[in-house]
């Protein structure tokens, strides 16, 4: 299996805020900020490994700055680390204003992802090429969470049986 570059994977999602975006007190929902940071990194895992991966987990996000309705949100994801069916995604929350240009961090994330075989069992990945310096140190970085993450999930691992017969395994 071929190692991969960063670049090859990493994406930038925008998306302008509206009113259906937003919680009772009129910004934006802290779950739809969720909603884009797993789905950016779920593409970055599907650029790849070209196979279907699964959020294992998300570290803790911190909402820096709030969210409003009419900014320009990005999220920029990038994978930061592989092990040998998972990997650490990266994702930073911006917001623009569209009146001002000024650019808010609103917050980042570290996701892992486990890509699946056929039979949804785990599967090995293409390793990364750390290039950049920041690439190098964003993978120094990772290799100590993922310790840490390990530990605390050693204690409640139980993965329950599909209980939802899916069509194209009834053939
Ligand atoms: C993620 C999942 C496939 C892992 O299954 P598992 O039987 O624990 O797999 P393994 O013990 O063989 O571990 C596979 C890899 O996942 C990693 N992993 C497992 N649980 C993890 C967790 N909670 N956080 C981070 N990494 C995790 C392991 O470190 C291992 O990585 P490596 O191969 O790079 O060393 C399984 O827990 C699952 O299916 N979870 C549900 C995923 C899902 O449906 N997500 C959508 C939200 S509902």
């Amino acid at each position: 299996m071929k190692d991969k570059k960063v670049s090859g994977s990493k994406v930038e999602l925008a998306q302008v805020m509206m009113p259906e975006h937003s919680n009772v007190a009129g910004n934006v929902h802290g779950g739809y900020i969720l909603k884009l940071v797993d789905q950016a990194s779920a593409i970055v895992a599907a650029r790849h490994t070209h196979l279907n991966c699964v959020t294992a987990s998300l570290d803790r996000m911190d909402f820096i700055s709030p969210v409003y309705i009419g900014n320009l949100v990005f999220a920029k994801a990038s994978i930061n680390y592989t092990g040998k069916t998972s990997m650490e995604i990266g994702v930073r929350i911006e917001a623009e204003c569209l009146r001002t240009g000024t650019h808010t961090h609103v917050g980042s994330a570290y996701l892992t992802f486990v890509a699946l075989d056929e039979n949804d069992k785990p599967t090995e990945i293409p390793q990364i090429i750390p290039e950049t310096e920041e690439e190098k140190r964003r993978y120094e970085d990772a290799k100590g969470k993922r310790e840490i993450r390990l530990q605390q999930t050693k204690k409640h691992r139980h993965v329950q049986q599909p209980c939802i017969v899916r069509p194209e395994k009834l053939k």
